[in-house]
Parts: structure tokens; C-alpha cells; sequence
């Protein structure tokens, strides 16, 4: 707590120096508004609301407004948000020289301009030993999470999911003061339920700051708390997520799907849209807060980010550390995503020092995919493939005759003029450990018309199918000089892909997975963050039928 009170004292400190500082340049401030007159959204931050009553906060709100935009029509109009359950503050429509005055008043805190956050990103559970089958644990001393709300800020919520059935659940808590709202293609009384007990959408900051309709053409999404991304599914699905018996991709990685706390009710509030850079402006994330602390969230989750370099935790640019500063002073853990920009140091995100900041790891579960070569040494790779063995085809490596021979054979730059590839397997190596190299190469093969892939890398810990039934087997560098060699020795070489199976509970040390943002903080090295590293698998669900929602693109299923 000593740090929380020395964090905000100095914030104060700062704001008094930016006052002064606005005084002295207050004359050529002056000039700068006229030139730039344009309004954009600002978020006044006051700190501790000063009254019980929310109407009342929200009436000193506009008539705190009314005195610097002249009326209270006015600043009816130019309001988005006021903020008055977890904390007192207003989002509005303002110009420079308008922000600047209402920084200027004594019971303002800080005022800075609205930003926008971009998104991060079925044995995990039992792997960290609070499986559902033993009595003796965390699991079953919490009841599996029975009365808990979790409460979500992200992309929505896919309400069809299997994952949000409410198969013996005790009716909602009386004291959630949450509910579901209706919107585009979501009925807020019929797409809810036990499970899913709070759904909430919110977009007039982001539509504020860009100062035109929102278009779901141009951007498929839904005007409602209805997930059109498949992020925020996937995160209430780990979080809270129900039992689905019999879950598996094609039958690999089968077993029972559930969330780390299958009977906890969960709670979503949209703050993120599916426009190309993913976005969540701070004035909705804070909006989200203020609702999620009054209805009654037990917990908040969110994997949200932001870029390096971070804000202070005090900045309210950081949306997500002002908002979970409330959270928590209100009881309510917040819980966050570290981010997946790893492997380098000091790539953490959401670091303030209130915040619980999870990376992820890699779990004792692997697929390996036998790749038989034509000399009869079998390799073991690693793929989701679930397809027909691909027997004795060709195996290529595309060499280049010239003076670089290695820059043929790069995955991502992969390009293929003539039908050497046809009907053929193609061997590449890259060094970017991202899907998004593997997903680029499996397009230039399929486009040749080759039959399968393998990809020599180091380990991205990012598994995934590549594409329907197309086998792509990763090896490491050791493994796919192997068989370069092979194919630059053979005369005609031949390859037999099997596929692939199923490997749980060989001891395998947890490692925390290469694209997980590692610490320390870069605000401040003391802060050794992230706290807990825990493993998070994509579920899909083979049974037939079960309308499953939209599914993450293959460079973002983590
Ligand atoms: C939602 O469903 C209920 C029950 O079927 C229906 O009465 C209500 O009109 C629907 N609401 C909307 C907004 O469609
Ligand atoms: C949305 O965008 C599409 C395609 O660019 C355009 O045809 C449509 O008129 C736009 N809709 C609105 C409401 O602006
Ligand atoms: C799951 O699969 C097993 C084996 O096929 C079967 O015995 C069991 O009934 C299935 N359970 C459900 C809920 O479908
Ligand atoms: C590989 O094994 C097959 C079947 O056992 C055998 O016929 C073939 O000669 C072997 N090839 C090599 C190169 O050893
Ligand atoms: C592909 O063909 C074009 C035109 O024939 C040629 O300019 C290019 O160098 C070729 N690329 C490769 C990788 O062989």
C-alpha cells in the first residue's frame, strides 16, 4: 500500500508542475488553439468520487463541463461518458484549448487525450494440478469457482458456444447488479443464461474519436456484446469456461474442456473492435471498469495492451492501469495479460504494481507427426495433422544455384515458377518463430501444388492446423539439416508423412513460451514482472453441430 500512496502523491506532484507549465506557455497555447480548433475525445480523470449518489456525480460532471463549453446543452452533447461507480471522471468531445481549461480546474486531476489498446492475444487445467477428477485441491476447496462472477473486457462473447452451457448451475447470484444488453444479433434475455450472466458492449469513445458511424461492412462486427473476433470467446472460454466432455480437433488433444473455474458465472463487457489494429479506445476500457465494479464482478480479466514504451501507472493513457487501480482499491483483483512480444526483456505489458500480470507456458502435451524418409530413418515432428498419411511422395528443398544457396529455402519467402513442387512435400527453414512464416509458406506450396510441408525453426510454442488437412510438420535446425542432407545426398528423394498423435504426461520441464512478453518492467526494473506464467490452449470442438463462433486467425491462436 506504501507504494500505491507514494505512486499518487507523485502524480500529484507532476500535475501541479503541468499546471505551471500550461501558465507559462499560456500565450502561445493560445495561438496552437486556433490553428487546431478540431475536437477530439479527452478524458477528464478526478480520482475518488466525492458522492455516494452516481446522478448526482454525473450532474457536477456537466455542469463542471457547462462552464467551459458554454452550456449545458452543450455539454450534454460534447459528454461521452461519465465515469461515477468506480471512480469520478468524464470522457468528452473537446478542443486543446478547452482541455486545457478544465485541466486548469482545482478538482481536476489530469487531463489527456483519448488512446486505443490492441488486443494480445484441454489440459491446461490438470496439468496445474487442479484437475476436476481429485478431491483434494483448489478446484474443489473453491467449489469450482461456484459464486464467482468473472468479469471480462474484450472482443464480446459468441453466446452459442458449448463452453457457456449452464448445465447445473444454481441460479444467479442475487447480488449481481449486471444484466445483458440486446443489440445486433444479440437478445439480451434469450442469448444469456447462468453461465453468461453480464454482457455489455460499449463504442462511443471509439465512435467519438472517429467521428463517423461505425461500419460493419467495412469492418465485420456487431453493433452488440456478439464476438465477430473470437478473442474474447477464447479468453472467457480459459477463464470460466464450462465442461465440455469429448473436445478435441479432429481427435488430437482430445479430453474435457473447461475454463480454470468451470462453475464461476462470467460477465463480458465489449470494449474492443474488429477494425484492422484491433481497437479499444481508453475511454470505453474505463467506462467498462466503472460498470464491471458496480455490477458486482468478482474478479476482471483482461488481455489488453499497449505499446512500448508504456505510460507511468498513473498516466491515464493507460486506461488499463487507472481503471484496475479503482478495480482493486474496490476489492476486485485485476488480472492481465503480459503480452506476446517475447522473447526479449522488458517487452512486459500492463506492469503497474496492483495488477496480477500473467505470461503464458508451454504445457506436458506434444503431437508428434513421424516423417519417414526414403533411407528409412523416421524423424518426429510436430503438427496438428489429422489427415490421411501422405505416402512416398517427393521431398524438395528449393535450391538456389547461385552464390547464396541458403535463400531459396526461406519459408517466408517462399516462391515457386515452375511444377518441380507439384505433388511434392517442400522442406524450408526460418527464423521468425511467428505462425505467420509458416502460414505464408503453406500458401506458396499449396499454390504450386504441393501436397505437404515442413518447416525447419526454432520453437515458437504456437501450435496449430495449418489450413484443412494439409500436413506442415515443424522440426528444429538440427532435425532439418537432417534431412537437407538427406535430400542433397538422395537421387530421387522420398518422404511418408504419418499422421499425428497425441502425447500427454511425459515429464517435460514448463518453459514460458517464446512469444510471452518477458520482464522486467520497463517503466521500472524493480518490478519483476510478469508475477505467474500459466499455459493457455485454443479449444475447438469437433462435435458435430455445435455452432463454435468465429475462430482467431492462424498468427494469433496462441
Ligand atoms: C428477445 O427475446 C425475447 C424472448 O423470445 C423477446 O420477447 C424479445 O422481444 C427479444 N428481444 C429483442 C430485442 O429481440
Ligand atoms: C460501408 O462500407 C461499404 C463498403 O465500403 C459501403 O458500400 C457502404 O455504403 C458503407 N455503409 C455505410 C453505412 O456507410
Ligand atoms: C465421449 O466419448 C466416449 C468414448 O467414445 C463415450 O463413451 C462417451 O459417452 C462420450 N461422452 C459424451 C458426453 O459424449
Ligand atoms: C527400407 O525398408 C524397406 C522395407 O523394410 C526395404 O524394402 C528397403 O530396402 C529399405 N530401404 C533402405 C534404403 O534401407
Ligand atoms: C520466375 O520467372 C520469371 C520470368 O520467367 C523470372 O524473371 C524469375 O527470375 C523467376 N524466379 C525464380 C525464383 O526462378
Amino acid at each position: 500500500m506504501g507504494r500505491l500512496l507514494i505512486a499518487i502523491s507523485s502524480c500529484r506532484t507532476s500535475m501541479i508542475l503541468l499546471v505551471n507549465l500550461f501558465l507559462i506557455l499560456n500565450g502561445q497555447n493560445r495561438l496552437a488553439a486556433a490553428v487546431s480548433a478540431e475536437s477530439r475525445v479527452h478524458i477528464v480523470y478526478m480520482g475518488e468520487r466525492q458522492h455516494n449518489d452516481p446522478k448526482l456525480i454525473t450532474k457536477f460532471h456537466h455542469d463542471l463541463l457547462a462552464t467551459i463549453v458554454g452550456s449545458k446543452e452543450a455539454a450534454v452533447d460534447s459528454m461521452v461518458y461519465s465515469y461515477r461507480h468506480g471512480f469520478s471522471g468524464f470522457a468528452a468531445k473537446l478542443t486543446q484549448s478547452q482541455a486545457q481549461q478544465i485541466s486548469e480546474l482545482p478538482e481536476v486531476v489530469h487531463v489527456i487525450p483519448n488512446r486505443f489498446h490492441s488486443l494480445q492475444t484441454t489440459r491446461t487445467w490438470d496439468y496445474l494440478d487442479i484437475s476436476s477428477y481429485s478431491p483434494l485441491n483448489l478446484l474443489h476447496d473453491t467449489h469450482m469457482g461456484d459464486g464467482i462472477i468473472i468479469g471480462l473486457l474484450d472482443t464480446g462473447v459468441w453466446p452459442e458456444s458449448v463452453v457457456f452451457n449452464d448445465d447445473g448451475l444454481e441460479p444467479i447470484p442475487a447480488r449481481w447488479k449486471g444484466h445483458c444488453e440486446s443489440g445486433q444479433l444479440f437478445n439480451g434475455t434469450t442469448d444469456c443464461n447462468r453461465k453468461l450472466i453480464g454482457a455489455k458492449y460499449f463504442i462511443d469513445g471509439f465512435l467519438a474519436e472517429n467521428n463517423q458511424p461505425f461500419n460493419t461492412t467495412d469492418n465485420p462486427d456487431y453493433m452488440s456484446p456478439r464476438d465477430s473476433f473470437g478473442h474474447g470467446t477464447h479468453t472467457s472460454t480459459i477463464a470460466g469456461g464450462s465442461f465440455v466432455a469429448n473436445a478435441s480437433y479432429k481427435g488430437l488433444a482430445l479430453g474435457t474442456s473447461r475454463g480454470g473455474a468451470p462453475r464461476a458465472r462470467i460477465a463480458m463487457y465489449k470494449v474492443c473492435w474488429n477494425v484492422p489494429q484491433g481497437q479499444c479506445s481508453s475511454a470505453d476500457i474505463l467506462k467498462a471498469f466503472d460498470e464491471a465494479i458496480h455490477d458486482g464482478v468478482d474478479v476482471l480479466s483482461l488481455s489488453l495492451g499497449t505499446q512500448i514504451p508504456l505510460f507511468a501507472e498513473v498516466d491515464e493513457r493507460d486506461g488499463i492501469a487507472i481503471g484496475s487501480f479503482h478495480a482493486v482499491a474496490n476489492g476486485i483483483p485485476v488480472v492481465c495479460a503480459a503480452a506476446n512480444d517475447g522473447p526479449a526483456a522488458q517487452t512486459v505489458h500492463n506492469t503497474a504494481p496492483w495488477i496480477i500480470t500473467v505470461a503464458a507456458t508451454t504445457l506436458d502435451r506434444s503431437f508428434p507427426t513421424p516423417i519417414m524418409l526414403g533411407n528409412n530413418v523416421t524423424i518426429l515432428g510436430q503438427a496438428w495433422y489429422a489427415g490421411k498419411e501422405i505416402g512416398l511422395t517427393g521431398l524438395v528443398y528449393p535450391e538456389n544455384p547461385g552464390l547464396r544457396p541458403a535463400l531459396a529455402g526461406v519459408c517466408e519467402s517462399l516462391s515457386f515458377n515452375h511444377t518441380s513442387v507439384d505433388g511434392k512435400v517442400v522442406l524450408c527453414f526460418t527464423t521468425v518463430t511467428r505462425r505467420s512464416a509458416v502460414s505464408s509458406a503453406v500458401s506458396a506450396v499449396r499454390a504450386a501444388g504441393g501436397v505437404g510441408l515442413i518447416v525447419a525453426k526454432n520453437p515458437g510454442h504456437v501450435m496449430g492446423p495449418c489450413g484443412d488437412d494439409f500436413p506442415c510438420v515443424v522440426v528444429d535446425y538440427e532435425l532439418g539439416t537432417q534431412i537437407l542432407f538427406y535430400i542433397r545426398s538422395a537421387r530421387s528423394p522420398t518422404v511418408t508423412i504419418s499422421p499425428s498423435k497425441t502425447l500427454v504426461g511425459k515429464p517435460a520441464s514448463t518453459k514460458v513460451a517464446t512469444f510471452s512478453s518477458r520482464g522486467p518492467s520497463s517503466i521500472t526494473p524493480a518490478i519483476l514482472k510478469p508475477d505467474i506464467a500459466a499455459p493457455g490452449a485454443l479449444l475447438r470442438f469437433s462435435k458435430q453441430n455445435t455452432p463454435i463462433g468465429p475462430l482467431l486467425p492462424l498468427d494469433q491462436q496462441l
